[in-house]
């Protein structure tokens, strides 16, 4: 499998790895101080940023990640979840070279690019899409962007004005821009835009087991009035990997079909085989009218979404040369030559090295191994996955504190890299994950939970610690808010 030069690397080896490089330590405060006096890094409060011991990485190694001062962190992230196949891959770097030997970028307004081309002619074989047409763009959010501009003017062009709600789910997350933040729902310290954020029909998430009862009446009530569903497909990833029934969102999709209201599919986090098939819409037997995708397209390498159109959307478009049915958006970089390169390599090793297998088999011995390890202990409240995207739902005890980021500061200390999404923990594996760091993740996620709990215990009834050395207290991990 591609990727797998170092599966046979321990996990667990960054305190290891720190004795050795000797001054590591210093070295890593001194880039941390560096980075703190020039760098604003998203979701993140600077003025806490030093004290909270990130990671500054400097190289990787297959799923690996290499800091400053030579500590190896399993990347059990996926670099928030961008990494397929892992770093560093032999096939997917040859990519970026090779086509840095013709040309890195030029511009796809009113012109063309050969790899784009054929980037767009393999995808349209894959995407569950029906006539698909291609709009490139850099990030999941201006993807999403781009379909909510497409469903509207997509109306206009039809003659049928005043179709401008969206509907959306609680809970939702389609990214950081004033319309995807608009779709998505508030809270996770965005509240402070919401006198930005544009009204949508909302309807709750799949924290609700009544959701889709409730998005199928939405779309009854309103159907005149919406240009499109908005929706994650099976996994609300960022609001804490909740999750639907397949047959739930084919439901409710199926409403928007009888009402005549597009679907836009979100599946910038779930696309390109975290569910175990290429698409979460797979799962749900949809064709989605539009379909965002993101994240994984260039196997983590390079910046790049894009937005697909079936046919008979992109058709609404057609018409006279500069006419008002030319959709007037575009982004400077939408399909830059080299992500497309790596993104075509990339979609060729999907296919080719039965990564998706791997990832279902992944998946259930990782489905089993929280149920038997982790599912069950103190403070934990429930246990939520669909493929190689898990979440660890904490429940603190009453004056546990910040649970999510002291467990995730335990797990990197011994060499595993997390990130928590407020208390849940997120288990997002590269694709190429094997059995023994599957394993390793969870045992070293059920230790540092096991030492957060007793560090909270009441005085005199401590477990042993257990809290693993290393260059992080426990505590002092960035917490992250989004995928
Ligand atoms: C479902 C979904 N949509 C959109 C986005 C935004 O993608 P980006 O961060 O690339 O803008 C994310 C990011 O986590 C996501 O999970």
């Amino acid at each position: 499998m591609p990727g797998d030069r170092t599966s046979s690397t321990t996990v667990g080896a960054a305190a290891g790895a720190a004795a050795a490089a000797g001054s590591g330590p210093d070295l890593a405060a001194d880039w941390v101080r560096r980075d703190a006096a020039v760098v604003w890094h998203g979701f993140t409060q600077m003025a806490a940023y030093a004290d909270n011991a990130p990671v500054v990485v400097d190289r990787a190694e297959g799923r690996y990640l290499i800091d400053v001062a030579g500590r190896r962190y399993f990347d059990a992230i996926s670099s928030l979840w961008v990494t397929t196949l892992g770093h560093r891959v032999p096939e997917l770097d040859a990519a970026v070279t090779d086509q840095l030997a013709r040309v890195a970028h030029s511009t796809m307004l009113g012109n063309g690019n050969r790899v784009v081309v054929e980037l767009a002619e393999a995808l349209a074989g894959v995407v569950p899409v029906d006539g698909p047409h291609f709009l490139f763009a850099s990030d999941g959010a201006t993807a999403v962007e781009q379909a909510l501009k497409i469903a509207f003017q997509y109306w206009t062009n039809r003659g049928e004005a005043g179709r401008d709600r969206y509907l959306a789910l609680g809970d939702a997350y389609h990214g950081d821009t004033v319309g995807s933040i608009s779709v998505g729902d508030s809270g996770f310290g965005t509240e402070v835009f919401d006198p930005l954020r544009f009204p949508v029909v909302r309807t709750p998430g799949y924290a609700d087991p009544a959701w889709a009862d409730a998005a199928v009446a939405a779309v009854q009530a309103n159907h005149e009035r919406l240009a499109a569903l908005v929706i994650e497909p099976l996994v609300q990833g960022a609001s804490g990997m909740l999750v639907a029934e397949p047959e739930d969102v084919a439901r409710v999709a199926g409403a928007c079909r009888s009402h005549g209201v597009l679907v836009v599919c979100d599946e910038v986090a779930t696309g390109f085989g975290r569910t175990g098939r290429l698409f979460a819409s797979e799962w749900c037997g949809l064709r989605p009218d539009l379909l965002c995708l993101g994240k994984g397209i260039t196997g983590g390498y390079l910046p790049m979404s894009v937005t697909v159109a079936a046919d008979h959307v992109h058709r609404a478009f057609l018409g006279e040369d500069l006419g008002p049915r030319t959709f007037y958006h575009g982004h400077s970089y939408g399909g830059n030559a080299l992500a497309a390169a790596v993104a075509l390599a990339h979609l060729r090793l999907l296919e080719r090295d039965g990564v998706l297998a791997n990832v279902q088999e992944r998946a259930e011995q990782l489905r089993q191994a929280l149920a038997e390890r982790v599912a069950g202990l103190d403070g934990v409240a429930e246990v939520r996955q669909r493929g190689l995207l898990a979440g660890v739902a904490l429940d603190p005890p009453e004056g546990g504190r910040r649970w999510g980021r002291r467990v995730c500061a335990a797990a990197v200390a011994s060499g595993v890299l997390l990130r928590p999404l407020g208390d849940v923990v997120v288990l997002v594996p590269p694709l190429t994950t094997t059995a023994e760091e599957v394993d390793t993740v969870v045992d070293v996620l059920a230790a540092a939970i096991g030492a957060v709990a007793a560090e909270d215990a009441p005085a005199g009834t401590e477990g042993r610690p257990g809290g693993p050395g290393g260059g992080h207290a426990a505590g002092t991990v960035p917490e992250g808010h989004r995928g």
